[in-house]
């Protein structure tokens, strides 16, 4: 068996709509997905026994509190054989930014240990597997861009668009997920926009990224008025469209060529943001990984 290194690349909720609260504690959810290429690099290695899982920068824990080290014992309990793995993660992505970065890395993992392994599992069992670790884990298996429904593991590919530049503004603390779904009124069912359904229908990803909305901006900005400010920041210097990824705390804020992305995370860095210039992508690392062909 010979280590493999993946690209797990960070991901932006270009709508997310959040349709209503469900008996299990979940949301269900109507999001448009898109990848970028702000990616962390997984390398994982063969090993007789147990996990062993270092990350640099130390950003997030080593051992089982991480995704990634869940997604390798969840690899090994499945395929029922014994077998280890040494992990590295290289984080690029920033931690509780709403980019996915954890379950992509998750998501690098099971590929590498399925490539590494003479690809046992199926992309079925992949994507239980995936479901299992956590909501936002089977997207990473897509090919770029989706539409996720239910509390997010029900996957349903769109064409990736063309590569469009964009920057990616952080400040301040994280947000917690759970804790910002559950600042929503609890009221009635929502559906989704009949114009987004309708463009999801049709493959019009493009369309889709002109119409980004997301539901959760209202409670996050309300508690986090710093993070209104840098919505209003990115507008202002022309991005358009603008929003928070997930719950936040990061914002998209999509450029019309490369040399603004450039300049705008240039000037948001300066003013002692986190900003990355970075571009959708247009195929998805992972799923190259553990599905070739
Ligand atoms: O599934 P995951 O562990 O990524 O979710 C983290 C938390 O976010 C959940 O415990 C839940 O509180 C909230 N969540 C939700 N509805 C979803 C996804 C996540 O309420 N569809």
């Amino acid at each position: 068996m010979q280590a493999r290194t993946v690209s797990a690349p960070a991901k932006i909720n270009v709508i997310l709509e959040v349709l209503g609260r469900r008996a299990d504690g979940y949301h269900d959810l109507w999001s448009v997905l898109v990848l970028v290429d702000l990616c962390d690099t997984v390398t994982v290695a063969p090993r007789k026994r147990g996990i062993l899982l270092t990350v640099r920068p130390p950003v997030v824990p080593a051992g089982p509190g991480n995704l990634a080290f869940r997604a390798a014992e969840a690899f090994f309990e499945t395929w029922g054989r014994p077998g280890g793995a040494a992990i590295t993660l290289r984080k690029r992505i920033p931690v509780g930014g709403g980019l996915g970065g954890g379950s992509s890395d998750a998501a690098a993992v099971l590929a590498a240990l399925n490539a590494m392994t003479g690809r046992p599992l199926t992309r079925e069992r992949l994507l239980d597997l995936a479901a299992g670790l956590g909501s936002d884990v089977p997207f990473f298996f897509s090919g770029g861009a989706a539409l996720i429904t239910g509390r997010g593991e029900q996957v349903a590919d769109l064409p990736p668009p063309p590569p469009r530049w964009l920057v990616l503004a952080l400040a301040g603390e994280p947000v917690s997920t759970a804790w910002a779904y559950g600042q929503l009124p609890p009221g009635g069912r929502r559906l989704p926009d009949p114009t987004w359904t309708a463009a999801a229908a049709a493959g019009q990803t493009e369309r889709l990224l002109g119409m980004a909305f997301n539901r959760t901006e209202e409670v996050v900005f309300k508690a986090r008025p710093d993070l209104a400010a840098l919505k209003a920041h990115l507008v202002a210097l022309g991005a358009a469209p603008v929003g928070l990824t997930g719950t936040g705390a990061a914002l998209f804020g999509f450029a019309p060529e490369r040399g603004a992305a450039r300049a705008w995370s240039v000037a948001l860095k300066a003013e002692k943001g986190q900003a990355w210039a970075c571009r959708t992508l247009r195929e998805n690392p992972i799923r190259a990984a553990a599905l070739p062909g």
